[in-house]
Parts: C-alpha cells; structure tokens; sequence
C-alpha cells in the first residue's frame, strides 16, 4: 500500500478534518481507568493521556497528590481491599501503574474484565528471572510462580503479568520498564538528579564504573507519551522500555552540560564493592544493568528526548518550590557526602587505581 494510501486510510479511521490550512486529527476519545496515576510512573502517563483529550478516571486512596489533575475524574477506594467505587462503570482501557502486588492486580481483573476493554498493566524487567548474561528480550522467561509469600518485586510483577492475562487474555498489553527518571522521582531522586548536581558542585565526582558501561533508562515522559499512543492504536503485546542505548560517558558528559565543568573519577566497581562502598549511594547508571534496549517498542513508536534534556530538567524540577513530598532541604545533595566521595577516591587512587 502507497503511503499516501495509507495515510489517507488512517486519516479516515481517526477523523482528519482540515481547518484554517491546518490538518486536525480527531482521535476517538478514549475513557480510560488509572489505577494509580498520581506519583511518578502514573502521573506522567495520566499527564500525556490528559494532553491527547482522552477522558481519564483515577483510581487510588487520595492520599499522593489529590487534585492533581482536576481535568480528570477522582474515584477513591483502596487496591487492599475496596474497589466499591470501579463497580458498575465501564472504559475503553485500564491502566494500571500501581499494580506492585499481583493480588491487587488480580482483583482489578477479575472485576474490570467484562467492564473494560483492555489492560495496560506496567510491569518491569525485573520481572525476568536473573540469568548469567545480561541480554534479555520480550521472550526471555519471567519469574515462574513463587510458592513462598514472600516475593521478590521481580516475581511480585511477574506474578501480576499472569493475572493480567488470565484475564484478559488477548487484551492485554505489558510494558516492561528498566529504570525510569526525570521530573517528579521522589523515590530515586538520590540516584538521578544526584549527577547534575555533583557537576554543579565542581571538582571531581565519583562514577561506579567505566565511561564505555552501557546503561539502560527512559525519560518517564516518553514512555507516558508512548502509552498514551498505545492505546489509541489499540497496540497489544508485551514490550521492554529500556532506553536508547546510552553510556555511562555520556551521563557523565551531560551532567557536566547541565551541571558545569566537573571531572568525572571512573573507579572499579569491583574494587568498590570490596571495600564496602554502598553504590546506592552513588548516582544512577553505576549498577550493573541489563543490556536489552527497547527495539520492539521503538518499531511501535517509542521516542526519546536527548538525554541532556532529561538531566536539565530534572534539576530545574529538584530546584523548584515543592511541597513536604520532596522529603529533603532545597539544594541538598542526595546520596554520599562530597567528603565520603572524596575519601573514597582518594582511597582509590591510594591503592593504585586509575594509574594505569
Ligand atoms: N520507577 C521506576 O524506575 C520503575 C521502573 C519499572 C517499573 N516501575 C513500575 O511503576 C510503578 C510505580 O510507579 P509510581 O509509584 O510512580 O506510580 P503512580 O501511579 O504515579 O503512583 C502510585 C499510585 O498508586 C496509588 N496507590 C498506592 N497504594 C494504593 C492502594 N492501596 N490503593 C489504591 N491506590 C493506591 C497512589 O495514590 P494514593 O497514595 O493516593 O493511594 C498513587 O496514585 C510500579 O508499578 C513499578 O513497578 C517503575
């Protein structure tokens, strides 16, 4: 089929208008569910669904950032147990963000699946059971059922995956993120917006690691956006969200373009780990991570903003008025002391490292 063809078919199917010399796509206004949608993950992709006219109800206790979205509906109940407030109503799609525990997600489905369309569950690649390479692809295989209650977050996703599509079984779509970051991560907040802020602090900082290590994470905005375009085509299937493939060089290269002339310090991971250094306290990217990309959900439309905008922007967010959710005094760097930082390259330095 020509593109022309194409175009002018898909301009049918979606209602192409043309006013004043501009071409206006009317898309089908969707009703769509959010169960969550209100912290991070779900506020970015109730903010992208919002942005392409689509009617969204949120589903959670009103606790994290009530009145968020005034545009959008607010229906309160508890994934614990009270789900009184999705009885009787019907949507276009689920969205479910806060599905962390698999029988939350299974009471969503078993009562939304003659409600609903489709579910649009986010996952996670820790989903995928460990394995000695770090490749993985939408194939590879997931945590199998746990008989121990207490799960792991990797078999507690996995686990939802399975409650998804028990029911609803070809009308679902899994999306399978690595490490998500940019505006509003009051959770890893320490591991991100640390690098920009370690630039903006000058000298040298310390990276876990060598500039040539792959890392793998996505803007959470591009994956809202892409989300909110999902379901509009009606896209099933399962897909890994696991950036564009970027280096540990090249956070480092943007931090100091957003932060300011800085050096980097590369010291062995191994080398830290013996010594005890807790790389948790140490930016984003200085774990190991698993090498997969997001080939699949790129073929479907997946974009990615240049990794320097997502550092800028979230240090302008870091630097903006917050309420008590930020949790930490304006302008404090999260994670490792610059002093703790310091000994520790210096220790580095002190057993031969980074001579060579
Ligand atoms: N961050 C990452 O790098 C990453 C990577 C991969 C996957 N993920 C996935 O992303 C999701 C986390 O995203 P997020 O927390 O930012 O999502 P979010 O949807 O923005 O925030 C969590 C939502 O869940 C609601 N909630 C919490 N407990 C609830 C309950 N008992 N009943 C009803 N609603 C409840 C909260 O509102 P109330 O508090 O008002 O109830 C809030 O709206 C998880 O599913 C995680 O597995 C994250």
């Amino acid at each position: 089929m020509s593109l022309t063809r194409r175009g002018w078919l898909q301009g049918a199917a979606w209602g192409v208008g043309i006013a004043g010399g501009v071409i206006a796509a009317r898309r089908r206004r969707l009703r769509v569910l959010v169960l969550g949608g209100t912290r991070f993950v779900g506020r970015a992709i109730v903010a992208a669904v919002l942005a392409r006219g689509h009617a969204v109800s949120l589903f959670n206790r009103g606790r994290t950032g009530p009145g968020l979205f005034p545009e959008a509906e607010e229906l309160l109940g508890d994934r614990e147990g009270d789900l009184a407030a999705l009885r009787g109503r019907s949507w276009d799609v689920v969205i479910d963000t806060s599905g962390t525990n698999p029988q939350w997600v299974r009471r969503a489905s078993e009562l939304l699946h003659a409600a609903a369309g489709r579910y649009l569950y986010v996952s996670s690649t820790a989903a995928y059971t460990m394995s000695g390479s770090l490749r993985r692809s939408e194939e590879s295989p997931i945590w199998p059922a746990a008989t121990d209650a207490a799960r792991t977050y990797g078999e507690r996703k996995a686990a939802g995956e399975r409650e998804v599509l028990r029911y609803f079984a070809g009308r679902a779509t899994i999306v399978r993120p690595a490490d998500l970051f940019g505006p509003h991560d009051y959770d890893r907040r320490a591991h991100f917006v640390r690098w920009a802020l370690r630039a903006r602090a000058g000298g040298e900082f310390l990276v876990l690691g060598r500039p040539e290590n792959k890392v793998a994470f996505t803007d959470v905005r591009d994956l809202g956006a892409w989300i909110a375009g999902l379901i509009e085509r009606d896209v099933r299937g399962v897909f890994n969200v696991a950036g564009p493939p970027f280096t540990l060089g090249a956070l480092a290269a943007a931090a100091i373009a957003v932060g300011g002339p800085a050096t980097p310090v590369w010291v062995d991971r191994r080398w830290a780990a013996a010594e005890g250094v807790d790389r948790k306290q140490l930016s984003a990217g200085t774990g190991s991570t698993y090498e997969m990309g997001s080939p699949l959900a790129v073929v479907r439309g997946l974009c990615f903003r240049p990794l320097v905008a997502t550092m800028r922007d979230t240090l302008e967010w870091w630097d903006s008025p917050k309420g008590e959710a930020a949790g930490e005094a304006a302008g404090e760097t999260p994670g490792m002391t610059a002093e703790a930082e310091a000994e520790v390259i210096a220790a580095w330095r002190a057993s031969g490292g980074g001579s060579g």
